[in-house]
């Protein structure tokens, strides 16, 4: 298969999957090398490599989506709601391990000073580099069939999380990468017209 085929296949076989188990099929340390190779690559502004990535495994991932329900739990006082909220929590608490994505700000600070004609560019850029990171590791874990699905539980619970796994004060929480063993696969995906979407000149 050529190279282009092998990365649209992959791209195909990204997908949210919500019905994950801890069982991974592969090691705990290949899905951190797989992160590493990923945080290497991935391109950013400048080279400025502001994002910044922990990977909650087991307990400590367990630890992330308990946390979070309990924050949630003193916001949403109403309980037939919060039933709903804590059938979700367990879903993500089901799966292996959590990868939180965050910018470190401090970069981006240091990137304003240093080419303040595009100050107003680098938090945008900032936001950018971190989903690229997000999908490429998303379509990486789908590459050796680890299911994997996108939260935004930030702000709510990051200054629990600065607090359980002391994360830098210049770190600020993007994402969270819920991962683990495919229990279902992900349903059919509509797809709106490609004519709709792009437009083709000079060809
Ligand atoms: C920027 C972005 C934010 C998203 N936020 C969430 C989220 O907070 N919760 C969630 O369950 N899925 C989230 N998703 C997943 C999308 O709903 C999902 O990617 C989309 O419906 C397409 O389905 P697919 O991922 O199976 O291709 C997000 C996806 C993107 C790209």
């Amino acid at each position: 298969m050529s190279d282009l085929k092998t990365l649209e296949k992959l791209a195909e076989k990204r997908r949210s999957v919500y019905a994950l188990s801890d069982q991974l099929p592969v090691s705990n340390d290949e899905i951190v090398k797989l992160v590493e190779h990923a945080v290497l690559h991935t391109p950013s502004s400048f080279n400025s490599q502001s994002t910044r990535i922990a990977v909650l495994f087991g307990d400590d991932h367990n630890k992330l989506w308990q946390l979070t329900e309990d924050t949630l739990h003193d916001i949403v006082d109403n309980e037939e709601q919060f039933a709903a909220t804590k059938q979700k929590m367990d879903g993500f608490k089901a799966g292996a391990g959590t990868i939180l994505f965050f910018e470190d700000h401090s970069v981006v600070r240091d990137m304003q000073a240093a080419a303040p004609l595009y100050a107003d560019k680098f938090p945008i850029w900032a936001h950018q580099t971190n989903a690229m990171h997000q999908y490429i590791i998303w379509t990486a874990l789908a590459s050796i069939d680890v299911g994997a699905n996108l939260q935004h539980y930030n702000p709510i619970i990051d200054k629990k999380v600065a607090e359980e796994w002391n994360i830098d004060e210049h770190w600020e929480m993007n994402a969270q990468l819920v991962f683990g063993a495919i229990e279902q696969p992900a349903g059919d995906k509509e797809f709106k017209p490609l004519e709709e979407r792009m437009k083709v000149f000079g060809k």
